[in-house]
C-alpha cells in the first residue's frame, strides 16, 4: 500500500518540514485522511502543555484494528502480516495472513467478551514473543479494552505494581516463554504477583512451553479452551468497537526518576497517525518488505513497529522469539537469511555483545535480501555504527539512528533511509511535524548551531503521550513542567554545525542498561528493602556491551555483617524489580557523601564508579568528606 505521506526526496523532506511548522493542522490533517475513520474529525488540534491538555483529530470515531487489519482484506488479504519464527532453529516458522491475522484477533476478541472484558477495562499482558502476543494486543484493541504488555523479564512484584496501579482485572499469559536455553515459568510469576491482587477476575493461560502450571478454578482458564468455546458458539465476526480518537489505547509502564514506573498512556488517533507515518518514512517502507524488529513486545519500540507501524502500513512484519546468540552469534543472520529480511531493527547493546563473536557468524549468510538497518534505544558509539554497517550492511546500506522514547509514542528524531544524511553517533534530523529545541539549566532557548542542551519539543505531535495513567499530575511535573510551554525528554542532546543532533543521553536518575529504562530511585528502593542495608545510591557507568551498568553504592546496618552477601541483595532486586535490574557492581561503603542538608551527593558517585576519581570537584563543603577517600579505595 502506498501513503501519499512518505517523503521520497531530500527537496521533500525540506518542504514537508516547512509546512509542518507553517501549517501543523494541515499537515497532519493530510496525513490523518490516509486512514478509516467511521467518522472524520472535528477538529485536527487542541492542546496547552500547562496542564497538560492534548487532543488530536477531536470527534473522530474509528477503530485502529480496521486500519491494521480488515482495511487490507480486499488488497493484500493473503500477504504475511506476521512471520513467526520461534527461539530454536528446528521449531518450523510460522506465518499469518493478514486474512487469518483477521480471523484469530476477532476470535480472540470473543474470548476476552466471553471472559466479561469490556470497553475500558485494563488487561495486564505478560507473554513471550509470540504471535498470540500480537494477537491479545490487538483483540483488546478491537473492543477498546486498554492493553498493558509487562515485558517478560520483569518479577511478580513489579506485575503486582503495574495490577494495581491500573486496576487491571484481566490477565493474558502462557505457561512459560522459551528464550535461548531457558524457560520462563510465567505463569508461576503470576501466580506469586496475584497472592496481592483479590481483584483480577480472570487470567486466560495459552499453552506454549508445555511446562506444569496451577489453574484456579473460576479464575484461571486455558486460552485453546475458549477459542473453542467460541468456535461452538458459531459466530465468527467481532464487529470493531467504535472509538473516540482520544480514547486510550494503551498503558505502557516505563522508569523515571522515583522510585514507582509511570503508565505512560496513548490514545488510538493521534498514535495510530503518528506510528504508521513514522513507519513508512524513517525505514522508507516499500510493499515487498519484510520487517524484522528484534525488540520485544514488551517495550515500546516493539508495540509502535512489530505490531501497529508495520499493519497499518501493510507490511510483512517479523516476529522473532529467541535471542541473537542462541544456539550461537550467527542466528540473527540465520533469521535474516532465511526470512530475506529487508529492513533490520535492532539496538545498540545487540550490535556491540555480537561485535565480541567478530566476523565468523557472517560466513556464508546470504543478507543480499537486507536494504535498510536501523538502531534504537540508546546512543550508538560510533565504532559499533561503523561495524554495523560494514558487517550487516556490506558498507553501502543506509543506518538510521532513531530517537525516540516510550512516552513520544514513534520516532522523532532521524534520518530517513537513504533520503536525508546520516552521520555515525547522530540520531540527525527530526521527523516534518517535529520540533526539537535545546535548553540550558537556566530555561533559556540554545538558539543557533554547535551547542549542547536539555532536549526539548516545543508543539505536540500526534504521537504523545497524553497522560500517566490515574495522575494526571505527575506526567505535568515530569514532562511539563522543568520548562514553560515545553515538553522535557529528559535526554541531552548536542546540535552540530549543520542542525543535526546527537543525544548524549539521560539528565535524569535514569539509566540506560542494554537499552533497557531502568530509574535508579527504583533500584535503590528494592536494595533498600533487604534486610540489614541502612541506605544505597545507584548510578551508571560505562559499560562495553550494555551501554551502561548499574553500580550500587551501599551502607549495611552493621558493617561486619558476614551473613550480608552480594548474592542476598542481588536476589532482593531480582525479586522486587526482574533481573535486568541486577547491580554489575556492588560495594559496601561506611557512608554515602552527603551536603550538609543531608543530600546524597550521587555527582559525586557518579565520577568514581566511572573511574574520574582524580577529579572530583570540591569535596570540602561536604558533611563527611572523608567517607570519599575510603570510597575511592573500595572501588570496584
Ligand atoms: O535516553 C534516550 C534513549 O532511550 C530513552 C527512551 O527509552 P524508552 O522509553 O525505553 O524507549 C526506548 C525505545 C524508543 C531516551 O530518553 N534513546 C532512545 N533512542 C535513542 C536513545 N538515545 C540515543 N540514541 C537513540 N537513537
Amino acid at each position: 500500500m502506498a501513503y501519499s505521506f512518505q517523503i521520497t526526496s531530500p527537496d521533500a523532506y525540506k518542504l514537508a518540514y516547512e509546512k509542518s511548522v507553517m501549517d501543523p493542522q494541515g499537515f497532519w490533517a493530510d496525513i490523518a485522511q490516509n486512514f478509516f475513520w467511521r467518522k472524520k474529525w472535528d477538529k485536527v488540534l487542541e492542546w496547552n502543555f500547562k496542564e497538560p491538555r492534548i487532543e488530536w483529530f477531536r470527534g473522530g470515531k474509528l477503530n485502529i484494528t480496521e486500519n491494521c487489519l480488515d482495511r487490507h482484506l480486499g488488497t493484500i488479504g493473503n500477504k504475511p502480516a506476521f512471520i513467526w519464527e520461534p527461539n530454536d532453529d528446528e521449531t518450523d516458522a510460522r506465518i499469518l495472513s493478514y486474512r487469518n491475522l483477521h480471523f484469530k484477533v476477532m476470535q480472540f476478541a470473543n474470548v476476552l467478551k466471553n471472559n466479561g472484558v469490556r470497553k475500558g477495562d485494563r488487561v495486564i499482558i505478560y507473554m513471550g514473543m509470540v504471535p498470540e502476543l500480537a494477537i491479545a494486543v490487538l483483540a483488546c484493541a478491537r473492543i477498546g479494552a486498554i492493553h498493558s504488555v509487562v515485558f517478560g523479564g520483569f518479577s511478580a512484584q513489579s506485575i503486582a505494581d503495574r495490577l494495581h496501579d491500573s486496576q487491571a482485572a484481566y490477565i493474558i499469559t502462557q505457561d512459560g516463554s522459551l528464550r535461548g536455553n531457558k524457560t520462563v515459568p510465567l505463569k508461576d510469576i503470576i501466580d506469586d504477583a496475584l497472592v496481592q491482587c483479590p481483584f483480577v477476575r480472570k487470567c486466560i493461560v495459552l499453552t506454549q512451553a508445555r511446562i506444569p502450571v496451577s489453574m484456579i478454578k473460576g479464575r484461571d482458564v486455558w486460552w485453546e479452551d475458549e477459542i473453542k468455546k467460541v468456535e461452538s458458539q458459531g459466530n465468527p465476526d467481532c464487529p470493531a468497537e467504535e472509538m473516540d480518537a482520544e480514547d486510550p489505547l494503551f498503558i505502557l509502564y516505563t522508569s523515571g526518576s522515583t522510585g514507582k514506573p509511570k503508565g505512560v498512556v496513548h490514545t488510538v488517533g493521534g498514535y495510530m497517525v503518528y506510528t504508521a507515518y513514522s513507519f513508512v518514512n524513517v525505514f522508507q517502507y516499500r510493499p515487498e518488505d519484510i520487517h524484522f524488529c528484534t525488540a520485544d513486545i514488551g517495550w515500546i519500540t516493539g508495540h509502535s513497529y512489530i505490531i501497529y507501524g508495520p499493519l497499518l502500513a501493510g507490511a510483512t512484519s517479523l516476529i522473532f522469539a529467541g535471542i541473537p546468540t542462541y544456539p550461537d552469534a550467527g542466528r540473527l543472520w540465520d533469521v535474516v537469511a532465511k526470512h530475506k529480511v529487508s529492513i533490520l531493527y535492532t539496538a545498540p547493546t545487540a550490535i556491540r555483545s555480537l561485535m565480541g563473536y567478530g566476523e565468523a557468524p557472517f560466513e556464508g549468510k546470504d543478507l543480499s535480501s537486507l536494504r535498510v538497518l536501523g538502531t534504537v534505544g540508546e546512543p550508538i558509539n560510533e565504532e559499533a555504527w561503523h561495524w554495523y554497517k560494514k558487517h550487516a550492511g556490506a558498507d553501502k546500506l543506509p543506518v538510521v539512528d532513531t530517537w525516540w522514547q516510550t512516552e513520544t509514542g514513534g520516532v522523532l528524531i532521524s534520518n530517513l533511509a537513504g533520503i536525508t544524511p546520516e552521520k555515525p553517533g547522530y540520531a540527525t534530523l527530526p521527523l516534518p511535524g517535529v520540533q526539537p529545541v535545546l535548553m540550558d539549566e537556566n530555561g533559556k532557548e540554545l538558539e543557533g548551531n554547535d551547542v549542547s542542551g536539555n532536549l526539548c519539543i516545543k508543539f505536540p505531535w500526534p504521537g504523545m503521550l497524553r497522560t500517566t495513567y490515574g495522575d494526571h499530575e505527575r506526567c505535568r511535573t515530569t514532562y511539563f513542567s522543568t520548562y514553560d510551554n515545553l515538553y522535557f525528554t529528559g535526554d541531552g542532546a548536542y546540535r552540530d554545525e549543520n542542525g543535526m543532533y546527537r543525544i548524549t543521553g539521560r539528565v535524569d536518575d535514569v539509566l540506560n542498561v542494554s537499552g533497557h529504562r531502568i530509574g535508579t530511585a527504583e533500584v535503590e528502593n528494592a536494595i533498600n528493602m533487604h534486610h540489614g542495608v541502612v541506605e544505597s545510591a545507584v548510578v551508571g557507568y560505562p559499560h562495553e556491551v550494555k551501554g551502561q551498568g548499574i553500580y550500587a553504592y551501599i551502607v549495611l546496618e552493621n558493617p561486619d555483617d558476614t551473613h550480608l552477601s552480594e548474592q542476598d541483595i542481588m536476589k532482593t532486586v531480582t525479586r522486587l524489580i526482574g533481573a535486568i535490574a541486577r547491580p554489575d557492581k556492588l560495594q559496601f561503603v561506611p557512608d554515602l557523601p552527603k551536603t550538609r542538608s543531608g543530600k546524597i551527593m550521587r555527582r559525586i558517585l557518579r565520577k568514581i564508579a566511572e573511574g574520574e576519581t582524580a577529579n572530583l570537584g570540591d569535596t570540602t563543603t561536604l558533611l563527611n568528606p572523608e567517607v570519599v577517600e575510603q570510597i575511592i579505595t573500595g572501588r570496584l
